[in-house]
């Protein structure tokens, strides 16, 4: 009888659904840069966990100062010391993943003039993306994108700066654009950049935000707010979370996040994942081994 149930035409359709299933499943994107003991950036492309790398954070830029990276204690940004991570990005490419350069993350003063959008999106362009320069901070290896992980300052001009670097993807291989906003709808610094319909990826950061986080088995608030995000006009939308419980409020135990969240969200035209911050609390928990079967 076992042989016979397992050629059934339920079994054989419960098989092409999980193939479906596991083709339109969803990736996981991931922040490296903010940790020196997280491990490298090709380890972590290695794992085979992640669709996405960001990296964290350019955190100078802004009322004319010449933009600036800081990855931590990777390397020294300012004696040209993280060129060596051009190759690391390649590698990552050379997997499939996509490496983003995430600007802001604390700071992300921009001063109000569209002027100094054009300005910053230039030298995005020149030093990070497919332009030139000799000064190109992380070498010669051309990111995928850009992302947006804004939330002091200004809300003003990041809708010029969206507009300004997606029009270089004319001129060759496209700039994606992707946002961390904060849970809340609408962000505050970013909701109205996010209206330009020109981002591709947006990681919803579902954490350090108690109105719209899971809690004690809790979906209602943090479904409300995902059916807001998905609403918005950009390509995917990914849950953002915290790796670890040490990271921020807002985690989830993976086997809640897999039996009871993920189910319900999964279902969304633009479910497109799972953000995690970051390769460090994932180096310690583990966390996107565990739930990268389910996302
Ligand atoms: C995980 O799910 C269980 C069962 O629904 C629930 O009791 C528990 O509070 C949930 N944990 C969190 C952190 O929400």
């Amino acid at each position: 009888m076992a042989s016979k149930s397992s050629t059934s035409p339920a079994f054989l359709f419960s098989m092409i659904l999980a193939l479906v299933v596991g083709i339109n499943g969803g990736g996981i994107a991931i922040y490296w840069g903010q940790n020196g003991n997280e491990g490298t950036l090709a380890e972590a492309c290695a794992s085979g966990n992640y669709k996405f790398v960001n990296l964290a954070f350019l955190n100078v830029f802004g009322n004319g100062q010449t933009p600036m990276i800081n990855v931590a204690g990777h390397c020294d940004p300012s004696s040209g010391g993280c060129t060596g991570l051009s190759s690391e990005i390649k590698s990552c490419q050379a997997r499939g993943v996509k490496v983003m350069l995430s600007i802001g993350g604390g700071v992300g003063l921009l001063s109000p003039s569209a002027e100094d959008a054009r300005y910053v999106a230039t030298y995005l362009w020149d030093n990070f993306l497919g332009g030139q320069s000799s000064s190109r901070p992380l070498g010669d290896a051309v990111l995928d994108g850009i992302d947006f992980v804004i939330a002091t300052g200004t809300n003003q001009h990041w809708d010029d700066l969206a507009r300004y670097l997606s029009a270089y993807s004319i001129s060759g291989k496209k700039v994606y654009l992707a946002a961390a906003p904060q849970c809340p709808y609408p962000d505050a610094w970013v909701g109205g950049a996010l209206q330009t319909g020109l981002y591709d990826y947006v990681w919803v950061q579902f954490y350090g935000n108690p109105p719209c986080e899971y809690s004690s088995g809790n979906m209602g608030n943090l479904e409300d707010a995902w059916n807001q995000w998905t609403s918005i006009p950009a390509g995917e939308i990914f849950l953002g979370l915290p790796a670890s419980a040490d990271a921020s409020s807002g985690f989830i135990p993976a086997s809640n996040l897999t039996s009871i969240v993920l189910p319900t969200i999964k279902g969304s035209a633009k479910y497109g994942g799972v953000m995690l911050w970051s390769r460090y609390y994932d180096g310690q928990t583990r966390y996107s081994s565990t739930i990268k079967g389910s996302v």
